[in-house]
């Protein structure tokens, strides 16, 4: 009885010690204390032992009972220890790995020609106005020396929102001069960039919705000269001081006199190539002194004040810089195309 207790101690405190994981010390403890298990078993047997050997047997078991408990405990502790050192390895972050680098977009390029085109103004000391897009007719039109049965108002060309033609999604931004005049003190100088709509259908060059960008200066003793100096030095600091510009006569019912403004083709220096479809010029914008009419229409004292305004094709500016071909491209926002620049 004596040597089948020692055996088992020294059986059971060995595989327990060496156990690989919990599970198999489960089974171990199960195997030796439990209620089936192999020292159950032998203390069954103690009823057949002599009674004077009773008590020594009986403290052996109790002793072996224990060495085998405090080392089932022993390796619990050590598998736990193990177990949490093997978790924390898998789990340490490692500072020194290159991070995830999130994508960073850009401006889109047709702002970034918006963006030099408003420093290059706000350096002439103009500020930058913005104004609705869902307008009235009278402003868009009639304000702007544009009275009813005037082409320009026709059903065909324009968003109409009203069955009596009074609200519109404005064709332009020259109402801006209107409403510029109505609000702000003498003198002003303005650039009112924005969205404009026309009944076009989309293709390489039309777009039913596009952008413009109107300036416009008031004050006293402006002349012609003022507009045509300014805009040629815009487009020098636009595209280069070598730059050539040219005025030609044109009509806008609001400016008197009016004239669109021609850059030399820098392609070919003005001989006519593909790029400027052989005409050596292209159209940038339109301009003009406002009209007399417009002026008062505003309550400006035309015997004290003039002005001159323009206005030109945002998307068309973009393309010509980015060389462009197509203007859906600019609204279609396919990152293939906007990475590129
Ligand atoms: N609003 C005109 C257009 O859409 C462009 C324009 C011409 C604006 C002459 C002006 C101007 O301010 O003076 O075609």
């Amino acid at each position: 009885m004596k040597k089948s207790l020692q055996d088992l101690r020294e059986v059971a405190v060995n595989a327990i010690l060496s156990a690989p994981g919990a599970e198999e010390l489960e089974a171990l403890r199960i195997q030796y204390l439990g209620k089936k298990g192999a020292l159950t078993k032998l203390l069954k047997m103690m009823g057949k032992l002599d009674p004077e050997e009773r008590p020594a047997m009986g403290q052996l078991a109790n002793q072996v009972r224990a060495e085998v408990e405090n080392a089932i405990e022993k390796r619990r502790n050590e598998l736990n220890e193990m177990m949490l050192k093997m978790r924390l390895e898998a789990e340490t972050l490692d500072v020194t790995m290159p991070g995830k680098t999130a994508a960073v977009g850009h401006e889109h390029p047709m702002y970034i020609v918006l963006d030099e085109i408003k420093d290059i103004f706000i350096g002439m000391g103009f500020e930058i106005l913005d104004g609705p897009e869902i307008e009235q007719s009278e402003y868009n039109f009639t304000k702007l020396n544009t009275d009813e049965g005037h082409p320009a108002r026709e059903w065909s060309d324009t968003f109409y929102l009203t069955e009596d033609s009074s609200i519109l999604l404005r064709t332009q931004t020259s109402p801006m001069q209107i409403r510029a005049m109505e609000t702000k003190p003498l003198p002003i100088r303005m650039l009112a960039p924005g969205r404009v709509y026309r009944k076009d259908e989309v293709d390489a060059t039309h777009s039913p919705m596009f952008h413009q960008i109107e300036g416009m200066v008031i004050d006293k003793g402006v002349t012609m000269a003022d507009l045509k100096g300014t805009l040629d030095a815009v487009m020098k600091k636009l595209y280069g001081e070598d730059t050539v510009t040219r005025f030609r006569p044109h009509h806008f019912p609001f400016t008197e006199p009016s004239c669109e403004m021609d850059v030399q083709c820098h392609k070919c220096g003005g001989k006519g190539c593909p790029t400027c479809k052989g005409e050596g010029w292209i159209e940038i914008l339109g301009a003009g002194m406002v009209h007399p009419k417009v002026l008062e229409g505003c309550g400006i004292d035309t015997s004290v004040y003039s002005g001159w305004a323009f206005g030109m094709g945002l998307e068309r500016l973009a393309m010509r810089r980015f060389k462009i071909s197509d203007l859906r491209l600019i609204f279609e926002n396919d990152v293939r195309f906007l990475e590129q620049f």
